[in-house]
Parts: structure tokens; C-alpha cells; sequence
């Protein structure tokens, strides 16, 4: 069941739920994908609602992404779906069916063809239309050091909010 919602009537909860980390949903030809990101939110660019996704270019969600120019994002409220993040957050697609091992339901966008999780509550639906690479001579020192010591660059997605909700799984 969905709950139709306003796009930035739950930014704080966006906001709260990014630090223990919220799962980015990706899909290409067939194969489905999520991970956890904690850095991001939701945004006004360009006037219009924007989620913003930081990915390394080492994850596998950065190639889907890359194909599909599209993902969602979907939130857990009810409960805090530790072992779940645990796993997203670490595991690979290369190695593991993320879905099928956490035992989630992805159910079709309404507005894309990337799923959301059944099992969480509060979902974005986002289409691509900006990317940036980050230029790691602006990084400062300080966070290269920390962040990109050896370790593969982000790219920050700019996905147009073009649905949200709440579902509620029956
Ligand atoms: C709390 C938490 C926050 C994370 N935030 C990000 C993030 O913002 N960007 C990112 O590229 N990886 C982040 N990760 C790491 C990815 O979720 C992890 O590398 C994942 O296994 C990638 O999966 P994939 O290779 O299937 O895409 C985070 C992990 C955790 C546990």
C-alpha cells in the first residue's frame, strides 16, 4: 500500500537515517543491486528537488548506475535493520545476491524500473541528470588523507526526485 507524501516532508528523517546508512537501489538488464550510502541527502538544485549520492567508482552500483542513469533509495522506519545495513554495506555484488541473501522484496518504481525495498518504508525515486567526479586537487588535504589515501574517487550523482512514498507491505 502507498502513502502518498510531499518530497521534503521527511528531509530529517533522510538526514537522521544516512549516519547508521540507507540502501541505494540499482538495476541494469535484469540485475538488481543495493548498498548502503551514509553520505548524500536531499537538496534544491537548479530549483528542483535533487537526492544526492556519493559512489566510488570501485563499487558495482557505480557501474549500474552508470548504465541505468536511475536508482532509488529506500529508508527503514520501523525497525533499524542492522544486520541488514551490516551486510549492504560491506558485501559486493560481485560476490553476493544482496536481495536474495537479506531476504528483501524489491518491488518495481512507479516511476522507474529500479525496485525499492518492500521491507523499508520511506522510498525515493531518482533520475540522473548530473554527475560530477570529484577533482581531487580541490580536496583538501585533510580529507584526502582520511577518505582517498589509495582509495577510489566518489562520484556524486544528482537524481532528480521524480516520486516518493511511503509503502507499507501487505
Ligand atoms: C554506514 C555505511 C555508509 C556507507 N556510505 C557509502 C557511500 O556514501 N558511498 C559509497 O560509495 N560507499 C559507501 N559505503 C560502502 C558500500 O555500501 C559498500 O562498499 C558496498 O559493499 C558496495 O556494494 P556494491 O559493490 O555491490 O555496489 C558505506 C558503507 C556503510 C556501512
Amino acid at each position: 500500500m502507498y502513502k502518498e507524501i510531499s518530497v521534503f516532508e521527511h528531509a530529517n528523517t533522510v538526514l537522521e537515517k544516512l549516519t547508521p546508512g540507507i540502501f541505494l537501489n540499482t538495476k541494469f538488464k535484469g540485475e538488481i543491486n543495493t548498498m548502503i550510502i551514509g553520505w548524500g541527502g536531499i537538496n534544491i538544485i537548479w530549483g528542483r528537488p535533487i537526492f544526492l549520492v556519493l559512489v566510488r567508482d570501485s563499487r558495482a552500483t557505480y557501474n549500474l548506475i552508470e548504465s541505468s542513469q536511475e536508482f532509488t533509495i529506500s529508508i527503514p522506519m520501523e525497525s533499524p535493520m542492522k544486520k541488514e545495513i551490516a551486510f549492504c554495506g560491506t558485501k559486493s555484488l560481485r560476490d553476493y545476491d544482496k536481495f536474495k541473501e537479506c531476504n528483501f522484496t524489491p518491488v518495481k518504481g512507479r516511476k522507474l524500473e529500479t525496485p525499492i525495498i518492500a521491507e523499508c518504508q520511506l522510498h525515493y525515486e531518482c533520475k540522473v541528470i548530473y554527475k560530477q567526479t570529484l577533482n581531487q586537487i580541490a580536496v583538501p588535504d585533510n580529507v584526502k588523507s582520511r577518505y582517498y589515501n589509495n582509495n577510489a574517487n566518489h562520484t556524486v550523482y544528482y537524481g532528480e526526485i521524480v516520486d516518493q512514498y511511503i509503502f507499507v507491505k501487505e
